[in-house]
């Protein structure tokens, strides 16, 4: 018998989604008669189609690989410089973010390159999380093997959690005895919907420079910040080059999540350490490793991503974005006027409430289900300290919108 990555054996339950996805199908068996009511705000998944602008790109794209003069086979390991050069040019240099199209990597998505990017790194390293957190930079490390088993609190030992709370506006405190070797940011965050300032991202980096820490910034939500102030990038940060690696993303800000197209940058900068004690270039590793193990992303899909950078992309991404805002505007004055507590919504797509009556995450999650048909994401499921919060996802139909609040309103004031 092959023996198997008994890490695997220390992850808890499910993956977060597919395990709420169990718990829906198991009360739809229960309740068929209410199957086409259920309204789902839990998944961050897009409901509005694709830009025109890029459907039209794709599908020029397809008629170019129906043409043996036009045809494309294997596409360049980083992606096709066409698309890095846009990224640059359209979401870096108007910001003074520095960052070369030589230091982008084309991928399939950031979920995919969070836990990929673990490949390069070694396993000694003291690993930072907030709490609550995205599940799967948690998940990824105990896959790699780099935490021990849960403790008491279903937390993982080895994983340093920095807790994100009401008190600290989501925005935890930077240690100041406890030497990091990776932490992971993510903001607009997930699931909060909160954002960090500048003086704060400037705090981390001057952390991780003093420490030879490597942030793992991921800014899939950056273009739902509508505050010039707040940083799209951590590349606005002085001295990020030298600590950061950045995430992003196509799925969300144009409605790629089944199409498939994000990135991640490396700087040239960048340096670990190997075990002889010699420095290494992050870059190169992330080069080898994808140039190894990774294919790239469709030609067909890389056109469509370029084409968010068109004129007619930008105004239609924009509007995209505009138009999950005003649902979480929506989802945030509903609950507003039941009294209940949010935050995020407003640079994000996610609202974070505090569950009424101080209901457990899951009690909150059956009520809503059970007497609203509505599904949303327990906090608890995204860490301890998302216990009596629960996440609404404004990416959904105006309608269900609507109709999900006046649900809200009749079932939260009886
Ligand atoms: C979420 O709901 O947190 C996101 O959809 C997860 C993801 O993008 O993978």
């Amino acid at each position: 018998m092959a023996n198997i990555n008994d890490n695997y054996l220390k992850l808890q339950a499910g993956y977060l989604f597919p395990e709420i996805g169990r718990r829906v199908n198991a009360y739809l068996e229960a309740n068929p008669d209410v199957a086409n009511s259920v309204i789902k705000m839990g998944i961050g998944d897009v409901t509005e189609p694709l830009p025109e602008a890029c459907r039209i790109a794709m599908s020029k794209a397809i008629d170019a690989q129906s043409k043996r003069d036009s045809f494309h086979g294997y596409g360049p390991e980083q992606g096709y410089l066409w698309l890095r050069d846009k990224i640059v040019a359209f979401d870096y240099t108007p910001r003074n973010a520095n960052v070369a199209a030589d230091e982008i990597f084309i991928s399939d998505g950031s979920k995919c390159d969070t836990g990929n990017i673990l490949d390069i790194f070694g396993k000694d390293n003291v690993i930072a999380v907030t709490d609550p957190v995205y599940p799967v930079y948690v998940d990824t490390n105990v896959m790699a093997g780099h935490t021990g088993p849960t403790d008491d609190n279903s937390e993982y030992t080895g994983l340093h959690y920095l807790r994100a709370t009401e008190e600290n506006n989501f925005t935890p405190d930077i240690p100041a005895d406890t030497k990091l070797d990776i932490i992971y940011l993510c903001y607009p965050n997930n699931p909060t919907g909160t954002v960090a300032s500048k003086e704060y991202l400037t705090a981390w980096v001057n952390y991780a420079i003093e420490h030879n820490s490597i942030i793992m910034f991921d800014a899939a939500y950056r273009d739902f910040i509508t505050d010039p102030t707040i940083p799209h990038s951590i590349y606005e940060i002085e001295g990020a080059r030298k600590c950061a690696i950045e995430f992003r993303s196509f799925s969300k800000n144009a409605g790629f999540t089944g199409t498939r197209c994000a990135f991640s940058i490396v700087p040239k900068e960048l340096q670990g350490r190997a075990a002889d004690g010699s420095s290494v270039s992050i870059h190169k590793l992330w080069h080898r490793r994808q140039s190894t193990k990774y294919n790239g992303v469709s030609y067909i899909v890389q056109r469509g991503a370029e084409a968010v950078y068109s004129e007619a992309g930008q105004e239609q991404t924009s509007e995209l974005i505009r138009f999950y805002l005003e649902n979480a505007a929506i989802i945030r004055s509903s609950l507003a006027e039941l009294d209940i507590t949010v935050y995020g919504g407003v640079h994000a797509p996610y609202v974070w409430l505090k569950t009424p009556d101080n209901l457990s995450s899951w009690d909150f999650f059956d009520k809503l289900l059970n007497e609203a048909n509505i599904v949303g994401t327990p906090g608890s499921g995204f860490g301890r300290s998302g216990e009596g919060f629960f996440r609404l996802s404004a990416f959904n139909t105006r309608a269900n919108v609507e109709e999900a609040m006046h649900r809200l309103a009749v079932k939260l004031t009886v």
